[in-house]
């Protein structure tokens, strides 16, 4: 039988780092760092004045050696923005894994975007990132996953940023995320109708190890496939997060042999040592072992 592995698996993306691009130092730091993937940052993190020294910095670092084993990710600023133009120039020339779209709005957004890249023949490969950060931006988050599924739009992922979207609506910072926690799961649920990977917001307080264990615990139990982080203390506590534990690979092996056994051909439910388990926790089962597979198949940074 053939069986379809989610699109959303196919990508370790537990640990998503942000290295601004103006900081030399922390750029080539991120050869060393065991992250699933990193974000450049050309926006929040740089002053307007540092925005061109930025880009330099960039060239510099792709023209060096390649950053193995993990996905690239260039954020640049928005295209409304005097900046984006030329940050769009750059991913162009620089062909990162995706580019990181800011604060965007609605599908529009995104399709302008694909446009351009298009326009330009960039490859397919150049995938698009959708910062969901702005009050519209969660107001028409289905409508933006679902603009992902116009042919040649590109987005593959949605990253939550919290301090934007506070800033916006006035939400405090608050244990446990209560009032915000509505608005973090539509975009979960936006990404699961869609076939996208969502990612949880970064978590301020680096020193706060603590609450950053929980908040990672919160997300993971939320659907998010894993964290945008600032810094580099935190890809330890996001990858063991995220990432299945040795429990649930067990569980998910047992799934597997459950319906591997002649006994269960032809059957969608079955009775596995008292519990029932369904021919839909098979495909879930299938998902979570061959994440594990590629989680040990990352060579150690
Ligand atoms: N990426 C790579 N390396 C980083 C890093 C990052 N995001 N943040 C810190 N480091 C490095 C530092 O360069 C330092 O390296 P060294 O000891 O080898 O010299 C080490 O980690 C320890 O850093 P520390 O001294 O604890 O912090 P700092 O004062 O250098 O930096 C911040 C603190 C918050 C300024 C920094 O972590 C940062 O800029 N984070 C990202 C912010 C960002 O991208 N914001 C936009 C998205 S919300
Ligand atoms: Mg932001």
């Amino acid at each position: 039988m053939s069986r379809t592995i989610p699109l959303r698996s196919l990508h370790l993306r537990r640990s998503v780092l942000s290295v601004p691009a103006i900081n030399l130092r922390a750029l080539e730091k991120s050869h060393s760092l065991d992250c699933d993937a990193v974000i450049f940052d050309l926006e929040d993190s740089v002053s307007p004045e540092k925005k061109g020294q930025a880009r330099e910095n960039l060239r510099g670092f792709f023209a060096g050696p390649p950053l193995e084993g993990k996905e690239r990710i260039i954020r640049i600023n928005s295209l409304s923005s005097e900046f984006g133009a030329a940050d769009l120039d750059l991913v162009k020339a620089l062909l990162p894994d995706a580019v990181l779209l800011p604060k965007v709005d609605e599908p529009g957004d995104v399709t302008d975007i694909s446009d351009l890249l298009a326009d330009a023949e960039a490859p397919e490969a150049l995938r698009i990132w959708a910062m969901i950060e702005t009050p519209r931006g969660v107001l028409n988050v289905g409508a933006i996953a679902g603009a992902g599924r116009t042919p040649g739009a590109r987005l593959d992922c949605l990253v939550v940023g919290l301090n934007d979207l506070r800033k916006e609506t006035g939400v405090l910072p608050q244990p446990g995320r209560s009032y915000l926690v509505p608005w973090l799961m539509q975009v979960v649920l936006a990404v699961r109708a869609y076939g996208l990977d969502a990612i949880d917001s970064v978590f301020n307080d680096f020193k706060d190890a603590e609450g950053f264990d929980a908040e990672c615990g919160q997300g993971r139990a939320m659907g998010f496939a894993g964290k945008m982080l600032i810094h580099p203390s935190q890809i330890e506590p996001a990858n063991r997060h995220f990432g299945p534990s040795a429990e649930e690979i067990a569980e998910a092996e047992a799934v597997i042999s459950a319906f591997a056994d002649p006994d269960a051909r032809g059957l969608n439910v079955i009775n596995a040592n008292g519990r029932m388990i369904e021919r839909l926790h098979l495909v879930q089962a299938e998902a979570l072992v061959h994440k594990a597979r590629l989680i040990s198949a990352r060579k150690p940074a």
